[in-house]
Formats: structure tokens, C-alpha cells, sequence
């Protein structure tokens, strides 16, 4: 008997170490100084793990719905093996007793995928979307997903999520993060890892595109994924896309079988991509900022739609995300049709924040900066923020306008929403402040306080060894 075991597990080792190195065809990436990425190859296990589903979840992201107080959205990925799923929820409690009561369940829409792009093997997969409604307010769950057996191996570890606020006016915060991007097991990790640790309080995360370097690449996705782990499962997201989601005018195929974002955009080309939140008192919007430049119905659509969404806008305040700055920060860019498409709403309808990624760079400012470096400006207007937290940097520009800008810095920004006042911090991945203001709001009067730290700004040029 203790042969026959022997002889079968080192059968399993030997099937194992087979499979690994006819699977040797995994890729990672890397860049160099201009920010030109190339690929390296892989053959490792973990490698392996971020391209290939198995009959466990993975990639499991609950996304913010358009009804955050009463519902969240899950996806997650299996093999083909599985082709149904469901979400089991519960409410929280203090120990394992959530089990013996009232566990619900919500069966998922799964749909077979697959895909290849040329530096990677066909991966076959299916993708499970489910939306968990009905549930109370400030309120914390337990939630997992699986195929519904009775093997815990088919099912995830049971994660915590809280839901938002009823009351409007509860303070709430939320984590902006800029460009990931390259490099994103190695060198992003720590700064989604630290962001949560420094604030594990935190509501939901912003993505504001370029979550990853080659739209259709599961190795990257398997890596962004694994950067965030339970984090991704934990607090939900949204995400706008970037340039590098998109290729050649197409998105990438991944993004909708892998988010569930609302489809409250104007069109359907825009599903997932351009869409409005109601988070408590404020208006969340994303910007498909690179559907904009790929396509004229999709420019005049969201321009349109913009219009009425901030028209009709009942929020105290209101975040614009898109991927594309207003105002660049890198040198020699410039994108002027968006500013010229978007800008006249952002003003008219004076909207407190706008969120954008692209220049892998830092910069924070608004119009009325002049470089005056005031420390209490009144009507200020819109802030705009353009923040990188993956490694890959560029030279920016000084312009007027800013009052912070920085190179060669990962950073995340902590953003806490009070019934009056929004407070912002943006932190490096070791904690560091780097840049800080409130803006306080009151019937109807915007006081913009700037609260920078008395620090060095950092340049690159500081950073890189001279010839
Ligand atoms: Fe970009």
C-alpha cells in the first residue's frame, strides 16, 4: 500500500514538472530608460499560476455598482472545467456562526473566453460576473465563489466587503492610483500593498487607467492581479482605461469579462468604460479618454453625456477620472482636443476633482495657481491630478498651474470625503507625504487649503547616475 502511494505521488510530481516545462512559454515584461517595454521569458510556477486558470478561483474583484449601499459586483476566473458559478454571502459575524445562518446565494453569468496575443499561449478560461443586491447599508459581509459543490477547493476563502453609507453625508474615503502599468508583480505590489496597509479603513480604489502595458496579455493581467490579491477581493474598485487597454481603436477583450462596471455610458461601444456612480454625496464619472480620441461618435457621445450627467447632478461633490490629463505634465505633450472638448464643463459646472494618470509623472494644481503659491485659495475651482504609481517614469514640465509636481515617484493618493471637506494626501510606498490639501465646501463656496509638505520636490535628473 505504502509503495502504490509513493509510486503515485512521485507519477503526480513527475506529471507536474511535465506539464510546467511544456507549458514553458510564459512572459513577463520589462522596460528600459526611454520606457520602452520588451519582454523576458519566464518558466516558473508563479508565472504559470498568473497565465493558466485551474478549477479555483482566481482573479476575484468586487467592483463598485451604481448602487453602492445596497450592492456589489464580483468577477472571477476559472478553467473550463467550470462553467457555472456562484457568490455565497452572509452577513459578517464574530466567528465561523455566519455558516449556521442565513447564507445566501447568487448564481453568476459565465462565459467561456479565450484569447492569445503573440507573445503568449492560447489561454482558455471562463469568467463569472455576478451582482450581490439587496443588501443593508454600512453594513459588512462575507462573501466567496465557487462552483457551489461542497469542496472547499473549488471556492475561494471567504473575503470581507462593507457596503456604503445610506446616510449621504458619512465620511468616506477612497485610494487614486495612477498608471501600474510595467513591472507591475515586481515593483507595483508593494505600492497597493502599502496603500492598504497605511489605510485599511479604505471604501473603494480608482484606477485611472493603464492598469497594464499590452491590453490583451495574461501574464500582465495575472500580474496585476497578484499585486493586489485579497485587496482586489476586499475593497471593490473602479477603473477607467487607458491607452494600453486599448489597441488599434479595440479594448481590450479582458476588460469586461474580468470588471463589471456600470453601463450607464452613453453608448454601447463606451459599455464599462464611461459611466457615473453615486457614491453617498458624490458624483463619480469616468471619461473613456482613449475612446474619445478613437472615435468621433464616441467623442461627441461622452461630451454630450457629460453634459447632462453634470446638469442634472444633485452630489455635493463630483470626481471626473480619465485617463488623459486636462493638463499634461510630461514634456512635449499636450492633449488639446480633449481639454478643449472637456475642460468648458468642468468649469461651468465647477467640478472638485479630476483624476487622470498617463504622463508617469506627479503634478497637482488648478487654474488659479498662477504660480502664487497661495496657502488658502477661494473659488479655486477644479483641482487636476496626475499621478503614476507603477515604476516606469518621465521628465515632467513646470507650468503655473501646479502647485506640486514630482519625478521618478510611485504614490497613491488617500482621498477622505467629509459632509464639508475633502482631504487629500498623496503618499509614497513607504509612507512618505508628498503633496496634501482640503478643500472645504459650504452653501455653495469652494476654500481650497494647500498643505505641502516642506520638502525637496524630487526630479529624476536627482535620481539617475550622471555620465
Ligand atoms: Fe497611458
Amino acid at each position: 500500500m505504502k509503495k502504490q502511494c509513493l509510486s503515485n505521488t512521485i507519477s503526480i510530481i513527475l506529471l507536474t514538472v511535465g506539464f510546467i516545462v511544456i507549458q514553458k512559454v510564459a512572459y513577463g515584461q520589462s522596460f528600459d530608460e526611454d520606457g520602452h517595454t520588451h519582454y523576458v521569458e519566464h518558466d516558473t510556477i508563479v508565472s504559470h499560476k498568473l497565465i493558466f486558470p485551474s478549477k479555483t478561483p482566481d482573479r476575484v474583484i468586487a467592483n463598485l455598482t451604481v448602487d453602492p449601499a445596497h450592492s456589489f459586483a464580483v468577477n472571477w476566473r476559472t478553467n473550463q472545467q467550470m462553467d457555472s458559478g456562484i457568490v455565497a454571502f452572509a452577513l459578517a459575524t464574530d466567528g465561523p456562526e455566519f455558516l449556521l445562518r442565513d447564507v445566501r446565494k447568487v448564481e453568476a453569468v459565465s462565459q467561456e473566453f479565450e484569447n492569445q496575443n503573440s507573445r503568449e499561449p492560447l489561454v482558455k478560461a471562463t469568467f463569472h460576473s455576478a451582482v450581490v443586491s439587496d443588501l443593508q447599508p454600512n453594513t459588512t459581509y462575507v462573501y466567496r465563489v465557487g462552483n457551489g459543490s461542497e469542496e472547499d477547493a473549488y471556492w475561494s476563502e471567504w473575503y470581507q466587503i462593507t457596503t456604503a453609507h445610506a446616510d449621504l453625508d458619512a465620511p468616506f474615503s477612497f485610494i487614486y492610483f495612477g498608471d501600474a502599468q510595467n513591472n507591475v508583480k515586481s515593483m507595483w505590489s508593494r505600492v497597493i500593498r502599502n496603500s492598504y496597509r497605511q489605510f485599511p479603513e479604505v471604501d473603494f480604489m480608482l484606477h485611472a487607467g493603464d492598469l497594464i502595458n499590452d491590453r490583451d496579455a495574461n501574464m500582465e493581467w495575472g500580474e496585476w492581479f497578484h499585486a493586489g490579491s485579497f485587496i482586489h477581493a476586499t475593497i471593490p474598485s473602479i477603473m477607467t482605461p487607458g491607452n494600453h487597454e486599448y489597441r488599434d481603436g479595440v479594448l481590450s477583450s479582458l476588460w469586461r469579462p474580468q470588471f463589471t462596471l456600470p453601463e450607464n455610458g452613453p453608448i454601447t461601444d463606451l459599455k464599462e468604460t464611461c459611466y457615473a456612480i453615486d457614491y453617498q454625496n458624490m458624483k463619480l464619472i469616468s471619461i473613456d479618454a482613449e475612446g474619445f480620441d478613437e472615435s468621433m461618435e464616441a467623442r461627441t457621445a461622452q461630451v454630450k453625456w457629460l453634459d447632462s450627467v453634470l446638469r442634472t447632478n444633485t452630489k455635493k461633490w463630483t470626481t471626473i477620472t480619465m485617463h488623459y490629463p486636462i493638463f499634461s505634465t510630461a514634456k512635449g505633450r499636450d492633449n488639446k482636443e480633449l481639454r478643449e472638448a472637456f475642460k468648458p464643463l468642468m468649469d461651468k459646472y465647477d467640478v472638485d476633482l479630476v483624476l487622470q494618470g498617463h504622463d508617469h509623472t506627479y503634478s497637482r494644481g488648478y487654474l488659479k495657481n498662477e504660480g502664487k503659491g497661495l496657502t488658502v485659495v477661494k473659488d479655486a475651482g477644479t483641482v487636476y491630478a496626475v499621478s503614476v504609481s507603477g515604476p516606469k517614469m518621465y521628465e515632467s514640465q513646470d507650468r503655473e498651474w501646479m502647485v506640486r509636481r514630482g519625478e521618478y515617484t510611485q504614490l497613491f493618493q488617500i482621498i477622505t470625503v467629509t459632509k464639508n471637506t475633502i482631504t487629500y494626501g498623496a503618499y509614497t510606498p513607504i509612507g512618505t507625504l508628498y503633496d496634501a490639501f482640503e478643500l472645504k465646501k459650504k452653501k455653495g463656496k469652494k476654500k481650497l487649503m494647500n498643505k505641502v509638505p516642506n520638502t525637496p520636490v524630487r526630479l529624476k535628473k536627482d535620481f539617475l547616475k550622471k555620465e
